[in-house]
């Protein structure tokens, strides 16, 4: 059982990754092995639409970047995670990046759309944000869910905070990471 997590965030060990690690600990106690990719510290370019990678199944994007070691893990994937403090009213613009990028699992081979991915995975969504009303950051994670469903990785559940503004927020919540931790053993074991 492999997770990935793709971190929307710019901070290394800001309140998205402190909730990323718990929810891996909650999976890695259930047995599951944890992957957290952060794009903002990696060479990923958006997309360019060049659609090459709708040839075939098998075709990959043509840009030459980190994102191929992305798209590699999530290839081999049991569950995806995805991950984003709120900028804005949604996620930022280094997952949404990631997400674009995420087209060339599909393909037209056939004249029909389809996945170009083989089963199906699971899926979880961390969303937090400063403001303390409460239904930006659900209406981001029921965004999250959309994308994680179009490629197939089911969700399983989500964590949508609000009232996070310093970095050390979430890990000074107790309750928090026991929901997130609590979020990586289902994700693990479902
Ligand atoms: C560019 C930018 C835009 C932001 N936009 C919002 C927003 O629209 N609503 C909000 O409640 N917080 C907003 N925030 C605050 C972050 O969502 C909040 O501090 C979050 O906890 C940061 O998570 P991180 O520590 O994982 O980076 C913004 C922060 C930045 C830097």
């Amino acid at each position: 059982m492999e997770i990935v997590a793709i971190c929307g965030s710019p901070r290394e060990q800001g309140n998205t990754a402190t909730l990323i690690e718990a929810l891996f600990d909650g999976a890695r106690e259930a047995g599951a092995e944890t992957t957290r990719f952060d794009p903002a510290k990696m060479s990923i370019q958006d997309c360019t639409a060049g659609d090459e990678c709708l040839v075939s199944a098998e075709a990959s994007c043509r840009i030459d970047d980190d994102m191929q070691q992305i798209y590699a893990a999530l290839r081999r994937a049991d569950a995806w995670v995805l991950a984003t403090p709120v900028y804005h009213g949604h996620v930022t613009g280094i997952l949404k990046c990631v997400i674009d990028r995420l087209y060339a699992f599909y393909t037209t081979e056939g004249g029909e759309w389809r996945l170009g991915l083989s089963g199906r995975r699971r899926g979880a969504a961390i969303v937090v944000q400063a403001d303390t009303e409460r239904e930006t950051p659900r209406r981001v994670a029921e965004y999250l869910e959309s994308i994680l469903s179009a490629y197939n990785a089911d969700p399983v559940g989500c964590i949508a905070e609000s009232g996070l503004t310093r970095p050390g927020d979430a890990a000074a919540n107790p309750d928090l990471l026991a929901r997130a931790k609590g979020l990586g053993r289902e994700l693990a074991s479902s």
